[in-house]
């Protein structure tokens, strides 16, 4: 099949395009490069540099390629910054998926795949979490998100658009040639891999009087290479209905104490924290049923042990020599 894949020079992006190739579809890559990098865009990918708010590029791209079906996961991820700029995530994460959506209503392009988040539950009121769990995002990102949701149902209804929306909790790790590369970097395993490689000074624990069992929070870490084969299977999905999934691989999850000792053990090396303020809006334990995704796609998580994610993050670092606390 032919795909376009929406953001596919980001971190998951780019190992969503490894998958999509190595399940045998030509895969065409569409991004800005505002955020994604170039170099890390599969050689077998076919790539365009465009933007989704250019409808006429937008259709021209779905003509010139015949795109049968897109994942859509071009967005601003930061949840601090989408509090302190909803602006910026409102114009990304919906009006210019709004405008993808018009593009494909008017080239007949009726499959899409959507990277959705955890943050639409907000604070959840239980664990695990189903997807018929109540929806109330706890910031704009996750309001974007939900938004974009509600936007998918309209024009599955209106236009006969095929969706399914994946409800992303903790992604990591690396494939051979992609990893996790941002700048700020805001996330855990990474941040804990450059105070191991000493390119960072401490981690900061952000708090450690939740109440979870060693008081750190608990979350629920998914293989990136897991996370994109849950991609390849939705497509397939679409020929048939629509669907929401959580995409986490339950069980008991990892605290952020439990994270640091891993990476301790696969690094050798100490690791120092320290200890700090809750972060705003941190719910406690964050974990997915991943019931409804591994009865009804078939998808089962292969590198569900916190090591191997971990391992696979630090090799990617050492070769890529990316220890450095920056990067593009
Ligand atoms: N943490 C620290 N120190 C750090 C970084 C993180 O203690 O330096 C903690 C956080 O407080 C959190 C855990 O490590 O408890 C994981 O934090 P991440 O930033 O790696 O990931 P989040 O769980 O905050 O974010 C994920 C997704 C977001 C999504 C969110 C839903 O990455 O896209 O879940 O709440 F919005």
């Amino acid at each position: 099949m032919n795909i376009l894949v929406t953001g596919g020079a980001g971190y998951i992006g780019s190992v969503v395009v490894e998958e999509t190739i190595n399940a045998g579809h030509r895969t065409i890559v569409y991004d800005n490069l505002v955020k994604g990098h170039r170099e890390m865009v599969d050689p077998s990918a076919i790539f365009v540099e465009g933007d989704l708010l250019d409808r006429p590029f937008l259709e021209k791209t779905f003509v010139e390629h015949d795109i049968e079906a897109v994942i859509h996961m071009a967005a601003y991820s930061l949840v601090g910054e989408s509090v302190a700029d909803p602006s910026k995530y409102y114009m990304n994460n919906v009006v210019a998926g709004i405008s993808l959506l018009d593009a494909m209503r008017d080239s007949g392009v009726s499959k899409i795949v959507f990277s959705s988040t955890a943050a639409v539950y907000g604070e959840p009121e239980k664990q695990p979490i189903e997807e018929l769990d109540r929806t109330a995002p706890t910031n704009p990102y996750g309001d974007t998100k939900l938004a974009f949701e509600h936007a998918l149902k309209g024009y599955e209804r209106a236009y006969g658009i095929r969706f399914v929306s994946l409800r992303y909790f903790n992604a990591a790790g690396a494939s051979e040639r992609c990893g996790e590369l941002h700048d700020p970097e805001t996330h855990l395993i990474p941040i804990v891999l450059q105070a191991a490689a000493g390119s960072r000074e401490a981690v900061e624990i952000y708090g450690d009087d939740y109440p979870t069992h060693d008081g750190t929070c608990v979350r629920d870490y998914i293989h990136v290479i897991d996370l994109a084969r849950a991609h390849v299977k939705a497509i397939s999905m679409l020929d048939e209905k629509s669907g929401i999934f959580n995409l986490g691989c339950g069980g008991e999850g990892y605290s952020v104490k439990e994270v640091i000792e891993a990476a301790e053990k696969i690094t050798g090396k100490k690791i120092p924290t320290r200890i700090s303020d809750r972060r705003p809006g941190d719910p406690a334990v964050l974990i997915a049923s991943s019931e409804r995704i591994r009865s009804e796609l078939g998808w089962i998580p292969e590198y569900q042990d916190l090591s191997l994610i971990i391992e696979s993050a630090w090799k990617w670092m050492q070769r890529k020599g990316t220890a450095a606390n920056t990067g593009n």
